[in-house]
């Protein structure tokens, strides 16, 4: 097996930093094993343990979920940051108790860390064969069709979301719905991708723009409904958003560039963020929102629109933002050239979400009028009838 590339030092402390990690893993696994063989004899004591994972499986859904404040916040940074230390050495000194409080989390930071390894052996390696990419129309909407139906199979569930303003069930774009929606155009990016599928680029740059479309609906709606600007909230959607391409850049030494859609969507979230915490205790007023979102258009003019803007207000993110094309022919581009086209592409779709976000519960409140006028017609038609 031949290492394609230099090995960087990222790698080698990726490496290194993996090894206690599966270590401790294996080790809370064998203590919950232990204890639950105990357990199994004793029959007396319920188990603790038992109680503590869900308590872990709670706090995680709800972080998906993404419901406001979540963890019982820990009283100040300084306690914080002292737990975080003492974690570290009993991680290190390998503290049974600890261990086995967070096997969950080892475990997941262990198979994160290997999938990682395992991209790093297909991408940076000789260890598989590497081959072209073929596409195929028909195999193409085969596959597609098929997630579909199996989709349809297992995972249909009905829900209800209210709307915090009038109690009553949102009836179209929900947050239930936009995540499918969401969900069914990455697997779409990522067949694109897969396959090379050239022919469909035209659908794939509407998806996109309906995604940073989304973008601005959602996160305008969440912070102008929840008024949830907390750092914690913000420091963990930051965080979900990048950490994996993070570590992708990290482990294979790639661009973060490359990876242009996160880099894209963290900065029209950061922009929508923005554009609602400041001055937030004036977003009750209509005039005031309606400023917001001129202003928002008049900063995406500026940057965008006007020669030069662009490269002076990025300079200094060159470092994280910068890419340099391996293709000869594009020599000549700066070194920002594919962050400034990138995020130009759909640099104006998520404000029109934001003003969508704006008016959805007054339209979403009238569907449900609709939907009630409706069956009140048709009964009423009924009794009319008979
Ligand atoms: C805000 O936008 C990001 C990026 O698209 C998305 O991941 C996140 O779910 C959005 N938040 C909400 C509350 O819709």
């Amino acid at each position: 097996m031949h290492i394609l590339s230099p090995v960087t030092p990222g790698q080698v402390s990726f490496l290194l930093g993996l090894f206690p990690v599966i270590i401790a893993w294996i080790y809370s696994e064998i203590l919950e094993f232990r204890k639950n063989s105990l357990t199994s004899k004793a029959h007396s004591d319920i188990g603790l343990v038992e109680v503590r994972t869900d308590v872990v499986k709670d706090e995680e859904t709800t972080v998906l979920l993404e419901g406001g404040a979540l963890q019982p916040a820990s009283p100040t940074p300084k306690a914080r940051s002292f737990t975080a230390s003492t974690s570290i050495i009993r991680f290190f000194f390998l503290d049974e108790h600890f261990l086995h409080e967070n096997r969950l989390t080892l475990r997941a930071m262990s198979e994160f860390g290997l999938l990682l390894a395992y991209y790093y052996l297909c991408d940076r390696t000789d260890f598989f064969g590497s081959s072209k990419k073929s596409y195929n129309r028909d195999l193409f909407i085969f596959l597609y069709f098929l997630l579909i139906i199996v989709s349809a199979i297992t995972s249909f569930t009905i829900h209800h979301d209210k709307s915090p303003f009038s109690g009553k069930s949102i009836l179209y774009l929900n947050r239930h719905q936009t995540e499918e929606w969401k969900g069914w155009m990455q697997v779409l990016f990522l067949m694109y991708h897969y396959f090379a599928a050239s022919e469909i680029y035209n659908s794939i740059r509407l998806f996109i723009a309906a995604y940073v479309w989304m973008t601005g609906f959602g996160n305008f709606s969440y912070y102008y409904i929840r008024k949830d600007f907390s750092m914690a909230r913000f420091a963990q959607m930051m965080w979900r958003l990048n950490f994996l391409v993070l570590f992708c850049c990290v482990v294979l030494n790639n661009s973060y560039m490359l990876y242009y859609i996160c880099p894209m969507h963290t900065l029209f979230t950061l922009m929508v963020y923005g554009a609602l915490g400041i001055l937030n205790k004036y977003n009750e007023f209509g005039s005031v929102i309606a400023a917001k979102i001129g202003a928002c258009f008049l900063v995406v003019i500026l940057v965008w629109e006007i020669p030069g803007v662009f490269e002076w207000v990025w300079s200094p993110f060159t470092f994280m933002l910068g890419y340099t094309d391996p293709d000869p022919s594009k020599s000549h581009f700066t070194r920002l050239h594919e962050w400034h086209f990138r995020s130009g592409l759909d640099r104006y779709i998520w404000i029109i979400g934001m003003i969508y976000a704006y008016y959805h519960p007054t339209v979403s409140f009238s569907f449900y009028i609709f939907e009630q006028a409706k069956t009140n017609l048709t009964f009423t038609s009924i009794l009319s009838v008979e």
